[in-house]
């Protein structure tokens, strides 16, 4: 894929301008250290294989709970054996930059981004909690993933992963933390999301109403595009180097 060099050096010059910007990312950005995206055309996305309304929901999992931990079990020790990529190397070189991110899995953390720098919008699925929200969370290991298991604080409810599944809230200190963000920011950098899934993508749209520039990185077009200043089409793994 051949990188449009003019709109690379123009986005270059208009980070070098900014004095605050963000990062808004999503399945895109971890799909070089091979992690599944959800909507891409490949075949292998994960709601062309599977069906999010059984996986990706609570309904689903009242309906089945086994079918549902079996499949993050499967996730999770994909993810464990996954290595950060050139991209979030590269983001875990920038401390001054925030990253509100879609992405349930902990590469950002292990590129070295802190903690406290990461907006998880859609939760963690390093994480199980209390399905009846007892308040009960713990980290779990993802190469040796737990199978349904009751919460052991109340012994009232299943444990679950702590991801926000479809019809569910976003956790909601971090989304307010996320529109401050978004609204405040003379540049938002949107990378590797099909910017479909609401209410994280109206992110893009608090940022361009305050005048905040958008560039958009991904490999295809998106409605996030339409949005942008600045179009950077190809693999973020090497553009978000060929940025910074
Ligand atoms: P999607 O799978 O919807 O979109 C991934 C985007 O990344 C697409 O626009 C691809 O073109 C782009 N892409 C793929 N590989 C890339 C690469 N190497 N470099 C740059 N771009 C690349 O993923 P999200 O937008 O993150 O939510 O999906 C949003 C939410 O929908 C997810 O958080 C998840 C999902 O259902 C829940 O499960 C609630």
């Amino acid at each position: 894929m051949t990188i449009d060099s003019n709109q690379l050096q123009q986005a270059r010059n208009l980070l070098q301008q900014c004095h605050h910007s963000a990062v808004f990312s999503g399945a895109g950005l971890s799909a070089e250290s091979g992690i599944f995206t959800f909507r891409d055309p490949d075949p292998n996305s994960l709601w062309n294989r599977f069906d999010p309304t059984e996986l990706a929901s609570r309904s689903g999992f009242l309906d089945n709970p086994q079918r549902v931990i079996e499949w993050y079990a499967w996730r999770r020790k994909n993810l464990s054996t996954a290595q950060p990529n050139a991209g979030h190397l590269c983001l875990a070189q920038q401390p001054a930059l925030v990253q509100i991110t879609q992405n349930v899995d902990n590469l950002l953390e292990r590129a070295g981004v802190s903690n406290e720098q990461i907006y998880h919008l859609h939760g963690e699925i390093n994480r199980d909690r209390c399905d009846a929200e007892c308040g009960y969370s713990e980290e779990i290991d993802l190469s040796h993933p737990p199978g349904l298991r009751e919460c052991p604080a109340c012994k009232n409810s299943y444990m679950r992963p702590a991801v926000v599944w479809f019809g569910e809230a976003l956790p909601s200190q971090i989304w307010q933390q996320s529109e401050q963000l978004c609204r405040r920011v003379e540049c938002l950098i949107v990378v590797g999301t099909s910017a479909m899934v609401y209410p994280a993508a109206g992110l893009i749209s608090l940022t361009q109403e305050s005048s905040g520039k958008i560039i958009v990185i991904n490999k295809e077009d998106s409605p996030a595009s339409d949005l942008a200043d600045f179009n950077l089409r190809g693999p973020s793994g090497e553009l978000l180097p060929a940025l910074f």
